[in-house]
């Protein structure tokens, strides 16, 4: 770590540690504090976490110059924003802060989440990408989870930087995210260094379904990991679920619900299907066959094959019949 990088993460910890202490010990911060006490976090999560608030643009700016800062190392921090004049102005306000840790644990950007509703506004802000930040590289709370990860065997993919915090809060501190976007090859090798089975858990609306198809094809394509899904209910995300049945369901959840890819892409297919029509049937069985065709473990098959062929009344040896005609034209 050359001196440049070490000033930079140091500017990084102080911010952390001024929005901390903003949340926790002023009266600035108290509108934060209740959100965040509304949603069920605890006093112990926020320390752990430190999460803070940003009350306005005129925070970081007057902090750091009273500490006579290096401008230029100002301007690369990628907490400002700065004017045609050249001049800096905090780029976080009214945002509850999320610190992003480097793998080593050492604050590399925020996140900051609105306190009010905005709608000219990004719920979640990011830091921009800056030489300690690469928004494809980072995953939010792989330096707390990694021994988690090891003593449990696997590790838990979430959409949202609160549903970490929600399961660790609830016992389950095995938990990553990526940053927003979709995941990236480089986030899966890192996480392939550390475990040999990762469960996919994003929200149950639309848009988490959807990702969780692209995640899952992702990880197929470029590692070796054991994959399943945690399938939350309908429109809910871990932490919903949290603050709607409690911790203890949570931590069950996450710890015992496993689907296999193949389940969720059998379910994933019928959504907005009313599969009534015997054309719309064989549309669906057409679509879940190259998928099956794929699977190595004749046990796992042949459990498929018993679901469908009892679900849809088709005869089992026909099903395996289709399957041999797929297989041998995809071979
Ligand atoms: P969600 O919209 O599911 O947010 O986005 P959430 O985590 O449930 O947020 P809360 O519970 O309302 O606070 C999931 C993730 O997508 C990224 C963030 O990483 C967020 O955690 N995101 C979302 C953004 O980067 N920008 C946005 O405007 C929204
Ligand atoms: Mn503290
Ligand atoms: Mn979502
Ligand atoms: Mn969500
Ligand atoms: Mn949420």
């Amino acid at each position: 770590v050359d001196s440049k990088t070490s000033q930079l993460i140091d500017l990084q910890e102080q911010a952390a540690k001024l929005y901390h202490h903003i949340l926790v010990n002023t009266e600035g911060g108290q509108p934060a504090l209740d959100y965040l006490h509304d949603r069920g976090l605890t006093d112990d999560t926020i320390e752990a976490y430190q999460l803070g608030f940003a009350p306005s643009q005129r925070l970081l700016k007057p902090f750091f110059d009273q500490r006579q800062s290096d401008y230029q190392l100002l301007r690369q921090s990628g907490l400002f924003i700065e004017n045609a004049e050249g001049e800096l102005r905090d780029r976080f306000s009214e945002r509850v802060m999320f610190p992003l840790r480097n793998a080593s644990g050492h604050v590399a950007a925020f996140s900051g989440r609105l306190l009010k509703k905005a709608d000219d506004q990004p719920k979640y802000l990011n830091s921009p990408e800056t030489q300690l930040f690469n928004k494809s590289r980072l995953l939010f709370n792989f330096d707390r989870a990694r021994s988690a990860i090891r003593a449990a065997g696997e590790v838990t993919l979430f959409e949202g930087y609160m549903d970490v915090i929600s399961a660790a809060q609830s016992g389950v501190e095995n938990g990553i995210a990526s940053m927003g976007t979709s995941l990236t090859t480089e986030q899966i090798y890192a996480i392939e260094r550390t475990t040999d089975k990762l469960n996919v858990c994003y929200d149950g609306d639309e848009p988490g379904q959807r990702a969780i198809a692209r995640a899952l094809d992702l990880l197929n394509q470029h590692s070796h990991l054991q994959l399943s899904v945690i399938q939350l209910p309908e429109g809910q995300d871990p932490d919903e679920y949290r603050q709607a049945h409690g911790e203890p369901a949570l931590k069950q959840m996450l710890t015992t619900a496993r689907e296999t890819p193949i389940q969720f892409h059998l379910r994933y297919l019928r959504r907005n299907r009313s599969l009534d029509t015997d054309s719309e049937r064989l549309d669906y069985l057409n679509q879940i066959m190259p998928m099956l065709a794929q699977v190595q473990e004749p046990v796992e098959l042949d459990l498929y094959l018993n679901q469908l062929a009892t679900e849809f009344k088709i005869d089992k040896s026909a099903l395996t019949a289709q399957l041999k005609q797929v297989q041998r034209d995809t071979a």
